[in-house]
């Protein structure tokens, strides 16, 4: 073997233990670089005749071209090695199970928003919905509330930038009675609807929160008393608590937008509060100067109203004895009702 072959001999056994990149790059430069073994033989061509020169010209660039094919070679087996490993350690196993997505759940006051549109609904009730952002006719002079009343005032009342067609203030709605008036300006009796929604005053308290949910409940017709009322309001009572065995009671009390006015009490069946009373609900036969407001006759149509407070259903319910919980947003109180 002559020294040429030899020096290809090396280089292949060189590359071939080259086992990464930085190593075979090495390499490389011991034959190929600029003082490389090939490279020193190519230097030495000038210093031979023009014959001889052009003879031995040919047989290194035939061993620098065996060199290179070499070094490619494994040039290419390095990458493909490369990939390979890559490809094992990121593999993915089809085969598997998926992770599966973090379900959601129904938050406990939409769960009370959806069963009482259903009960309502099965009655014969239409559900309707309206603006949270209310003018002051809609809100409180419709519903006859007098210009010093105490829900009109900076306290307890979000207002908001902005005036009404008649340049009373804006606000948020304070309670979903304004829906009375929006449905039944809009329907011809018998009206028979309930309207949940949002509602905000300035309050916070383990019973209050400054956003919260009501829904109203209204049946207008020619014959609608405020039996009617007690009847339909424990059937609903009874199939939201699923049970018969309940404590409610009707107390008088004072509402502008209705005659007679009664609060709804149910006393708390379980949890810490047990036998405690919680007022659900506003109720009554709606006052005559309303329903001149909704446009009809008062001597011709009578009948009640009723709005009810989401979170305090919500409550009694579950046995929950502070408000604020629903909306804390902690997942071991929410998770409980999934
Ligand atoms: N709007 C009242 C409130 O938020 C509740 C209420 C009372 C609604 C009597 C009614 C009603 O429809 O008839 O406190």
């Amino acid at each position: 073997m002559n020294s040429l072959e030899q020096l290809v001999t090396q280089a292949q056994a060189d590359f071939a233990s080259a086992h990464d990149a930085a190593a075979l790059e090495n390499a490389k430069a011991k034959y190929l670089g600029k003082t490389g073994q090939i490279t020193e033989q190519m230097k030495g061509l000038g210093k031979l005749p023009p014959e001889e020169r052009k003879v031995q010209g040919a047989v290194i660039n035939a061993a620098k071209e065996q060199v290179e094919f070499a070094l490619n070679a494994r040039r290419d087996e390095l990458a493909n090695a490369q990939l390979q490993s890559r490809l094992n350690a990121e593999a993915i196993d089809v085969t598997l199970p998926g992770r599966g997505r973090g379900m959601g759940g129904i938050h406990p006051v939409m769960r009370t928003w959806q069963r009482i549109e259903e009960i309502f609904g099965s009655i014969g009730f239409d559900v309707a919905d309206g603006p949270e952002i209310e003018n002051d006719w809609t809100n409180f002079t419709a519903l006859n509330s007098p210009e010093n009343h105490p829900a009109r005032s900076m306290q307890d009342t979000f207002y908001i930038e902005g005036n009404d067609t008649q340049g009373k203030p804006l606000l948020l709605r304070t309670h979903t009675s304004p829906m009375q008036v929006r449905y039944a300006c809009m329907h011809k009796p018998p009206i028979k609807v309930i309207a949940p929604g949002r509602t905000y005053r300035v309050d916070s308290d383990a019973t209050h929160s400054p956003m919260f949910h009501q829904v109203e409940g209204l049946w207008i017709a020619e014959d609608i008393s405020f039996a009617d009322l007690k009847g339909v309001y424990l059937n609903f009572v009874k199939a939201f608590f699923e049970t018969d065995d309940l404590q409610v009671r009707f107390r008088p009390s004072y509402f502008p937008f209705t005659e007679p006015s009664a609060e709804i009490d149910i006393a708390f069946g379980s949890g810490p509060l047990k036998g405690r009373w919680l007022e659900v609900s506003g109720a009554g036969q709606v006052h005559p100067t309303v329903v001149r407001n909704y446009g009809l006759d008062p001597e011709k149509y009578v009948g009640f109203a009723f709005g009810s407070g989401l979170e305090r259903l919500t409550m009694l319910r579950y046995g929950i004895n502070d408000l604020r919980l629903f909306y804390e947003g902690d997942l071991r109180f929410l998770k409980q009702f999934n």
